[in-house]
């Protein structure tokens, strides 16, 4: 009986070192999916609640596979790339391969454990890019300045943080958009430069602006970051400097008036209000 338990426990020992040796118990990398904002770069893949580890390589058009540093053995299902894909404007796979969480790697061959690859992606034409912030000057009453402060990319050159315009060059370009307050019809144009002069307004009348980052250089569906936020002109500014002392004047006696009446107003209710209780309670009981 003893010997008969020996020989299956045997078996099992023996039929798990076979599996894992040819990789088909240890489960690959499922989901695997690149997530990049402005030049941050990042790929993630999604692990089934287990005891196992992760190490990722990369690769661009033929070379060889290179480990990522930070990313050999991890447990977590994501890995920083930003500091190590170089050039940008290059196609990348990445190889997440599974490994067995061992105290001791010595002997272990890499080579047989499963892997899964990720789709291509090429930082340069694929990364997302956020909004913009901007700043509209009205110039006179038929032109406005639009100053947009480059966004800062994920990726440094020794102490600096680079610019979007560092990394995209003239490849970077802004599209600016328009329309007259309260008005519903748009109106776009292209800017080269982080500032633009949009010229032949209505004048006197308030104009709202949004920006968003556009790279024509890239295939259409990467072209455009997002939106920023509306920044319109400030409202009848040109009204208020109008007006002439007599107006002001005009002004504060109207609105001391207005004050005036609401307070007898008020005066006048409460006293007869309170006449009113006074005579109720002095009434006999
Ligand atoms: C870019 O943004 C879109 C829309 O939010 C998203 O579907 C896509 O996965 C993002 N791409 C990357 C590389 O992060
Ligand atoms: C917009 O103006 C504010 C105040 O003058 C300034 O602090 C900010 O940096 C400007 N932003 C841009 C995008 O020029």
């Amino acid at each position: 009986m003893a010997s008969l338990k020996n020989v299956l426990y045997l078996g099992v020992c023996l039929s798990w070192t076979v599996t894992t040796a040819d990789g088909n118990v240890l489960p690959k990398a499922e989901n695997v999916r690149w997530m990049s904002l402005d030049f941050k770069i990042i790929v993630a893949w999604t692990i089934k609640p287990s005891d196992y580890k992760y190490t990722v390589s990369y690769s661009s058009e033929d070379t060889d596979w290179t480990q990522s540093l930070q990313c050999i053995g991890i447990s977590h299902s994501e890995c920083d790339l930003t500091d190590q894909l170089r050039p940008w404007d290059r196609s990348y796979i990445v190889k997440i391969q599974t490994e067995p969480d061992v105290d001791d790697y010595n002997g272990l061959d890499l080579g047989e454990f499963p892997y899964t690859e990720s789709t291509p992606f090429n930082p340069y034409r694929e990364t997302n890019i956020s909004a913009a912030n901007f700043n509209v000057t009205v110039v006179d009453e038929s032109r406005v300045l639009v100053t947009i402060t480059d966004l800062l990319s994920a990726s440094r050159d020794g102490k600096k943080q680079l610019t979007l315009r560092d990394i995209l060059k003239n490849d970077l370009k802004y599209k600016i958009s328009y329309h007259r307050f309260g008005n519903t019809g748009k109106r776009d144009i292209i800017s080269d430069s982080s500032t633009a002069e949009v010229s032949k307004l209505d004048a006197g009348q308030r104009y709202c602006f949004m920006v968003a980052a556009f790279i024509p250089s890239r295939p259409k569906s990467t072209q455009q970051g997002a939106w920023s936020n509306q920044q319109c002109t400030p409202e009848g500014s040109s009204v208020v400097q109008e007006l002439t002392l007599g107006a002001w004047v005009g002004v504060v006696f109207i609105l001391l008036t207005v004050f005036g009446i609401i307070i007898t107003v008020t005066f006048l209710c409460c006293r007869r209000y309170r006449q009113k209780n006074t005579s109720q309670s002095s009434a006999p009981v």
